[in-house]
């Protein structure tokens, strides 16, 4: 069998002749590179996904309903106390891991390394992001005297430099051992014709393609079921650029056990009616975050007799599973959404190409599409002073001056 005529063919049936081109110019190591890197695409999946950044988007008649949620400061004594001892008795027996998601470009903040290694300009001397989740790791760790593994999802370009990074910091006091990186799945951007693009490497360009990956991704690289053998019984997922995130609370956890739901998040209320972010709802009678494009503008602003919205709820990258929901997720196809981004490429003369406007196609699945594969989730509200300080864009709203204030304002009340 020609292994180089099959890939010449390949391409040549999905209209890939430039890659075609460069594979002729290339030497016969690189050559072979780029050939076990086709032969790793899945191209037929690749033409449907560039075929429906073509279709219309056809909004269907969707049946929308709100979705019960309990308000965490409005929990009666008992409740709280009960949820609590749920809560703790997973953790004190080792049954809880986190992951945490630091797989994105970060493009908006601008900053040059991975998300995590951004310093928060907090309490003078400033502290990392990693450093600010490690905290919140040593502090549940020291309360309920086990040690949580942490599992950090890195992509395939920023990997090693989050490892040197925890490395060089002595993984901010967490116990190394109880650490594990794993770097999630990838798919190759497409010109505005459905081209591949070539990067430096004189490879196909890749990039991550979405915290959706999150689930395949722990199959994969054998983190799940590493994490079935220690026996772990319960696993939040979280992002890793919100200051105020909670990855150990006991009240959360409870109130899924005592609700016996495979999938629990925490929200926080919507700033107001139309703030564009996707709240949580059940869409066709299955749990749902529901983006602000979907709901339609009568729906976002009806209250209940409390006076309450009741698509209140904003997803916050705050979700909690059973390590059965997350087995069942990891097997499924999640479906992509296309952002069209600038992507820097090598033309076929050889020269880079600095995009100044939106060139690409990127394919991200979102995490919380899998919700929809149960029938029911477990929401607890949580308050956005204590648990939102995300750091996304440079400037303005949900920026690093907005987030440090968040996080020392809540450290003063808090300390
Ligand atoms: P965002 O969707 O905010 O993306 O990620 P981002 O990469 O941080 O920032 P922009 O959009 O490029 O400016 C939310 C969370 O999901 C993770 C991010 O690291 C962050 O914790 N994520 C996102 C991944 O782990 N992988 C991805 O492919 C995308």
């Amino acid at each position: 069998m020609d292994k180089v005529q099959d890939t010449i063919d390949l391409l040549r049936v999905y209209n890939q002749e430039h890659i075609i081109n460069l594979l002729e110019k290339l030497d016969e190591d690189k050559k072979q590179e780029l050939i076990e890197q086709i032969s790793k695409i899945d191209f037929h999946q690749l033409k449907e996904l560039y075929d429906s950044t073509k279709k219309e988007i056809v909004i269907k008649e969707n049946k929308i309903e709100p979705l019960p949620y309990m308000d965490k400061k409005k929990l009666s004594e008992e409740q709280r106390e009960e949820f609590q001892k749920l809560g703790e008795e997973v953790l004190r027996k080792g049954e809880y891991a986190v992951v945490t998601m630091a797989g994105g470009q970060g493009t908006r903040l601008g900053h040059s390394g991975p998300k995590g290694t951004f310093k928060l300009d907090v309490y003078g001397k400033g502290k990392y992001l990693f450093e600010i989740l490690a905290e919140n790791l040593k502090e549940a760790n020291q309360k309920y005297e086990k040690v949580i593994p942490w599992y950090i999802m890195t992509s395939k370009e920023n990997n090693e430099e989050t490892i040197q990074f925890m490395e060089k910091n002595n993984y901010f006091g967490y116990d190394k051992d109880s650490v594990r990186f794993f770097a999630q799945s990838e798919l190759p951007l497409l010109d505005i014709n459905g081209k591949l693009l070539v990067g430096k490497d004189m490879k196909i360009k890749e990039a991550s393609d979405g915290n959706g990956g999150t689930y395949s991704s722990l199959r994969a690289s054998g983190a799940l079921a590493e994490m079935k053998e220690k026996g772990i019984k319960w696993v939040f997922i979280g992002g890793v650029d919100n200051a105020l995130l909670k990855m150990a609370d006991t009240i959360l956890l409870g109130m899924a056990i005592k609700k016996k739901v495979q999938i629990a998040s925490k929200s926080i209320v919507k700033a107001n009616a139309h703030e564009r972010v996707g709240v949580f709802g059940k869409m066709n009678g299955h749990p749902k975050v529901i983006e602000y494009t979907e709901l339609p503008e009568k729906m976002a602003e009806e209250v209940d007799e409390d006076g309450e919205l009741k698509y209140g709820e904003a997803h916050i990258m705050c979700n909690l599973y059973t390590i059965e929901a997350i087995e069942k997720i990891s097997k499924e196809t999640l479906i992509y959404h296309s952002a069209f981004k600038k992507n820097s490429y090598i033309d076929e003369e050889g020269k880079e190409v600095i995009p100044t406007e939106p060139n690409s196609y990127k394919f991200e699945s979102f995490i919380f599409d899998a919700f929809e594969l149960f029938d029911d989730i477990a929401i607890l509200r949580g308050k956005r002073e204590d648990d939102f300080a995300p750091v996304k864009n440079k400037d303005g709203e949900d920026s690093p001056k907005t987030a440090k204030e968040l996080y020392e304002k809540y450290w003063n009340r808090n300390s």
